[in-house]
């Protein structure tokens, strides 16, 4: 039976974060999950926004049990704040949702002096799993899901510039912070493993939907790509299906990738994605998870 969100079974008694729930592939996510009874914490930036999907989450699930929790990514002590605040609130979290994303902005310094979509798609994310592994550790079965891309099949990381400060391409800088995102699952599973620790580390891709992650794209290639565009996407509530794989499906093993499996990646029913070896090298991996603790002050307890 292939995978769907009605088949995913109830998650009664399960706490999820879902980081940027109030649009796009996290909005589906936090929506698929709270239809089966699941916990749902949104995380996002904007008090307005986040409201604003809750109300809609509640028209298709009345019952469900949502909580807004403030955190920008692009901030290191918005952060840290918004896992004090979950860990004072709640007392276990089953699945952390990496997903909240930026793709190919005007060139922007995060307030920590990082590149904006690696501040606010890896970074931010780096140290939030950090800050919330105890929390994680502490519930059976945890799980750590991370949103990658198809984009990180061009990806490498710019060790001799990775904040883009001598030069600036916003997409390879979009391919380099969704690669950074698939070497940090990985990592992340080999140091957990290595401990022996609870959680495992997951990843997933939605292939290409049509999101509000165009927003920075000019308005005219949009109107030009979009036919094509159409052609070889699906709708965000599939895109967010291999999301939803890596989170609840039976048998999710650490250091798993889903994607969709139809052409190319790009659309289809979720299933096994396939990883560049790039992405498994696990001398990069190291240097990068080493720059990662140093750039954002936090040694990892594993
Ligand atoms: N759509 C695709 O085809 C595609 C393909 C490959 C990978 N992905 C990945 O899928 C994930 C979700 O993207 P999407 O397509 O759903 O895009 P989206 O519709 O633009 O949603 C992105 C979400 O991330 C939030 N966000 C952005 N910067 C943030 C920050 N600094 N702090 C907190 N939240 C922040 C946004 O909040 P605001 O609304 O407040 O900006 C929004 O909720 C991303 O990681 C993206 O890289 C998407």
């Amino acid at each position: 039976m292939s995978f769907t969100a009605e088949s995913i079974p109830s998650q009664e008694g399960k706490t999820f974060i879902v980081t940027g729930a109030n649009a796009g592939l996290g909005y589906e996510t936090a929506l698929a999950l709270a239809q089966k009874d699941a916990r749902v914490v949104l995380a996002c930036r904007s008090e307005a926004k986040a409201q604003k999907a809750k109300s809609k989450i509640l028209r298709s699930a009345p019952n469900a049990d949502l909580h807004i929790e403030l955190v920008d990514l692009t901030d290191l002590d918005s952060v840290k704040r918004f896992s004090d605040n979950f860990q004072s609130k709640f007392d276990k979290l089953d699945v952390l949702i990496n997903n909240a994303g930026v793709m190919v902005p005007p060139y922007t310094q995060t307030s920590d002096g990082f590149e904006l979509q690696m501040g606010a798609n890896y970074f931010g994310h780096f140290l939030l799993t950090g800050r919330l592994l105890e929390a994680l550790k502490k519930t059976e079965d945890s799980r750590i899901v991370t949103l990658s891309s198809l984009a990180h099949l061009q990806g490498s990381i710019n060790f001799d510039d990775l904040h883009w400060e001598e030069s600036y391409s916003k997409l390879k800088a979009y391919q380099q912070s969704k690669l950074a995102c698939l070497i940090f699952t990985l990592e992340l599973q080999r140091r957990l493993e290595a401990a022996k620790a609870g959680p495992i580390s997951v990843a997933a891709h939605p292939g290409v939907s049509p999101t509000e992650l165009v927003r920075h794209v000019p308005n005219l290639m949009v109107y030009v790509l979009t036919p094509l565009f159409l052609m070889v996407s699906h709708k965000p509530a599939k895109g967010a299906l291999p999301t939803l794989m890596a989170a609840v499906e039976n048998g999710v093993q650490g250091g798993d990738y889903y994607g969709p499996t139809g052409y190319n990646e790009m659309k289809g029913k979720p299933g096994t994605a396939k990883i560049a070896s790039h992405a498994k090298d696990e001398e990069i991996a190291k240097r990068l998870w080493e720059i990662s603790e140093k750039l954002t002050g936090f040694q990892y307890q594993i």
